[in-house]
């Protein structure tokens, strides 16, 4: 069946042979190779040096400013995708998911395969009806405080003033990615699986070697092995669920494949992690931000609005999700044309979140966000948006608030590397690059 013309697009363009090239070699190749599933650190580095996502935008723009902003159909044997090239179409791609634009794009299938292949974002309509209820029971996500808000804060502030008693002695502490991400994933594990997992290192390890595969998507055999090996590893806390652990509130059934859901919720909080240690490098270099987000981890509040915007902030300005991937789940009509089912659907993140026509497109604004934490007709949208947002759009916020406040509440901060001009922050900010001084905070009066 063809979905009425007027429904979805009015129009479509076509771009040539070279500008499809072009946006192969210019957006799409740098970001897979920068590591869609984990981040490689040498590609990170190149891109942060050679400018690779400020290229990719100012590529972005030279075809809309060529073929207008109607979605730019790119004609790539056997795999035709639309560019979505307005902040209008953004907002109704992501509202009209999955149905006609489904979340399971063959990309997708080749990645996850590899570490959670009957995770939600690959599932059937079917499968999702039933699996969407399940992570959204779990992760909370209408509600800004989840259930286990206090719980979560305790952990969080427990592993990371574990990090902080060393600076109590007036010596200096300086802090980089893998000194934080080790404190980070204990704190990931405990709240996913509860307090038995705090040390379950090989868990975390064994799924990263899953992660590097899923790297690879297509070009990879699926490591059979190492994936049941990490699924019998999540089933055993799975079994016997802690009270006050994520997993506690997953559903029951086998039919739900709780192992491939609880993979994406331990793989995401990577980025989790990744933007917490961006805005304590950005918040240390912002004077008035700084103050007004101590105000906040200062006081008694579990909801901390302004560091929840300071974070949205860093993942405008940095997204950890930079593509959105959909793909036709029917043909539809635009103009004469027919886009068949099964075309992929491409909205670059960046490319609205960097638009130089906003004010602060380099600079951290947390106002725009006011309550909230999705504004996709302005194509902002670091968590998606519609049926399919991250169904963690709450919760993340929420314990990354918590951790943020933890450093802020005993330290002042400093940032030694790289540097950054708050009025114009660079494309790339390579989280592997991030080195903090952290000395014991002067109380004030
Ligand atoms: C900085 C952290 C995170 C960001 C920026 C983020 C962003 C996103 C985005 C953009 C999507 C794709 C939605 C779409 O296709 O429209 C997504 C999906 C998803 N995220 Fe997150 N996420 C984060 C962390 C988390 C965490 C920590 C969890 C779980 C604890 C989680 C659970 C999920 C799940 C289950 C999906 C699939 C949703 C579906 O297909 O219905 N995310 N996330």
């Amino acid at each position: 069946m063809i979905a009425r013309s007027h429904a979805i697009f009015p129009r479509v363009n076509r771009a040539g042979w070279i500008d499809t090239l072009r946006v192969i070699t210019t957006v799409m190749a740098p970001t897979v190779a920068k590591g869609i599933i984990i981040r490689r650190p040498t590609m990170e580095r190149l891109a942060q040096r050679q400018g690779f996502d400020t290229k990719a935008v100012q590529q972005m723009q030279r075809l809309k400013n060529k073929y207008g902003p109607a979605p730019l159909l790119l004609p790539i044997p056997f795999r035709p995708q639309l560019l979505i090239l307005n902040p209008g179409d953004v907002a109704t791609v992501l509202q009209s998911s999955p149905e006609p634009f489904a979340a399971a794009t063959a990309e997708k299938h080749a990645a996850l395969a590899h570490f959670e292949p009957k995770n939600v974002l690959i599932s059937s309509a079917p499968q999702r009806a039933q699996l969407r209820p399940a992570h959204e029971h779990a992760l909370a996500t209408a509600d800004r405080l989840h259930p286990y808000a206090t719980q979560f804060k305790n952990i969080v502030e427990d592993e990371f003033s574990q990090v902080l008693t060393g600076i109590g002695s007036g010596r200096p502490y300086e802090l980089d990615w893998p000194a934080f991400s080790q404190t980070w994933f204990r704190v990931v594990r405990r709240v996913v699986l509860g307090e038995r997992a705090r040390n379950d290192v090989t868990l975390t390890e064994t799924l990263n070697e899953l992660r590097g595969r899923a790297n690879w998507a297509f070009a990879l055999p699926v490591d059979q092995r190492k994936l049941a090996r990490f699924h019998e590893q999540v089933g055993r806390y799975l079994g016997e669920p802690e009270k006050h652990s994520l997993v506690n509130r997953f559903p029951k059934g086998d039919q739900l494949a709780p192992e491939n859901q609880v993979a994406q919720w331990l793989f995401a909080f990577d980025a989790a992690g990744i933007a917490v240690l961006r805005t304590l490098a950005v918040l240390a270099c912002h004077v008035g931000y700084w103050s007004k987000a101590v105000e906040e981890a200062m006081g008694r509040e579990l909801d901390r609005p302004f560091t929840r915007s300071c974070l949205l902030e860093v993942l405008r300005l940095w997204p950890t999700t930079p593509v959105i991937l959909r793909q036709l789940a029917k043909d539809i009509k635009s103009g004469n044309r027919v886009i068949a089912r099964g075309t992929g659907v491409i909205i670059f993140a960046p490319f609205f979140h960097r638009d130089p026509a906003l004010l602060y497109a380099n600079r951290m604004e947390p106002s725009i966000w006011g309550q909230n934490d999705a504004l996709p007709s302005a194509g902002l949208v670091p968590f998606s948006a519609g049926p399919v947002i991250c169904p963690a759009h709450n919760l993340v916020p929420m314990i990354a608030s918590f951790a943020v406040g933890t450093f802020l509440s005993a330290a002042d901060i400093v940032l030694l590397q790289p540097p950054l001009t708050v009025g114009d922050l660079p494309g790339t900010l390579n989280h592997f690059d991030i080195r903090l001084k952290l000395t014991a905070r002067r109380r004030q009066k």
